[in-house]
């Protein structure tokens, strides 16, 4: 059977060519969570102009890309870092504020556990538990606070799209003030969400002094493989994670193309009403057609439970014969071999894996079963 999540990740392009014996046929891929109408076109058309660009080191400060998010963000440069994606700001944030201990909410995104181990710190957790759509009990995360030095929350949470209301928010930041504990609020995939339901306390950092925001330009702009990402807190915080950060790793086509992306305001609002009106269309079309159970939740991805006669392995393997990638989750703590994430795409491609799907169960019917 194939296992394309080797690396801990959906979207391993090579691993599924490999383990489906596609060669290179090019992937439908359900299993990450990227803008499915690729990076604006104005990124494209810059970048080719700018690779001469290469012969020179990038801006060690990244001071435009830096100072546009500044005015974007209303916050002060000083309040920001730029990472080589979410995940570098991740490592910088526990290799400078050193938790010993730190808490995550399963079933959540590996890296928060991997990079905490990868610095010798231990994990705690809580669990989200299906019946309430994975959202924990806030008095479990908030006992979270007082075991360890730093808690991850994802907002949205990938893979559950769970998200909290702002007053919850603010009970979950007052926790971690009065607690003296530092909570990292992942917002990686938060530019999915329509404004009017966005719910964020990135605008009151004044307030938070243990508080660090991340946020990922790589999966709403679609260009995981340039990668860039930044985090938000209090400048004595930010200043302890640029001292720890390898000089010149975000290279200079990914702060440029950072810049453009902060203009393309009709292309953020297209994406926003494609995923939204997308989101909802696949949910349906899964539970009324295969009457199986889709999570509540937000972000341009679904998590999906399979009825437990059925096996999530089985319909990968068969899906991926099929040239189309969906994400098994089974491999995160608190989620099951029934259970499979897939992200929201456009229309066309969204009936192409409905009808992967359909053929899948049709033909294939008792050999997805255990
Ligand atoms: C919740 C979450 N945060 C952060 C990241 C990493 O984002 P980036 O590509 O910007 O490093 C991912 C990638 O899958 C993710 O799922």
């Amino acid at each position: 059977m194939a296992w394309i999540e080797k690396y801990g990740h959906g979207g391993d392009l090579l691993t599924a060519q490999t383990q489906f014996g596609l060669g290179s046929t090019p992937l439908l891929d359900f299993s990450a969570n990227i803008n499915p109408l690729g990076p604006p076109p104005k990124v494209m058309q810059t970048i080719k102009e700018q690779l001469e660009t290469i012969v020179h080191y990038p801006d060690p400060a990244q001071r435009k890309l830096k100072e546009k998010l500044a005015r974007r963000l209303e916050l002060q440069t000083e309040q920001i870092i730029i990472g080589n994606g979410a995940a570098e700001c991740m490592a910088l944030i526990i290799l400078a504020l050193e938790p010993k201990t730190v808490g995550v909410v399963y079933p959540c995104f590996s890296e928060y556990e991997k990079l905490s181990n990868a610095f010798g710190a231990k994990i705690k957790a809580c669990y989200g538990r299906a019946e309430q759509q994975f959202k924990p009990k806030l008095q479990d995360l908030f006992a979270l606070f007082n075991e360890v030095d730093l808690v991850f929350i994802g907002h949205p949470n990938n893979p559950t799209g769970v998200i909290y209301s702002l007053a919850e928010l603010e009970e979950i930041a007052a926790q971690a003030e009065s607690t003296n504990t530092y909570l990292v609020i992942d917002e990686a995939f938060i530019d999915f969400i329509p404004k009017n339901k966005q719910v964020t306390l990135l605008p009151n950092l004044e307030q938070y002094k243990n508080i660090i925001f991340v946020r990922s330009m790589t999966k709403f702009y679609a260009i995981p493989g340039l990668r860039l990402g930044f985090a938000v807190a209090q400048p004595e915080i930010i200043a302890k994670l640029q001292n720890k950060q390898v000089t010149w790793s975000v290279n200079q086509l990914a702060l440029t193309a950072g810049e453009i992306c902060l203009d393309e305001i009709q292309y953020e609002e297209e994406t926003i009403a494609l995923i939204e009106e997308q989101r909802e269309y696949l949910k349906q079309a899964i539970q009324e057609r295969f009457g199986w159970f889709v999570f509540s939740g937000q972000a341009n991805f679904l998590l999906i439970r399979l009825p437990q006669s059925m096996n999530v392995a089985k319909l990968q393997w068969e899906m991926g014969k099929r040239g189309v990638m969906i994400r098994s989750c089974a491999m995160y703590p608190g989620l099951t071999d029934q259970d499979f994430r897939i992200a929201v795409r456009t229309k066309q491609e969204n009936d192409q894996l409905l009808s992967a799907l359909q053929k899948v169960v049709d033909e294939g019917g008792a050999n997805l079963c255990r």
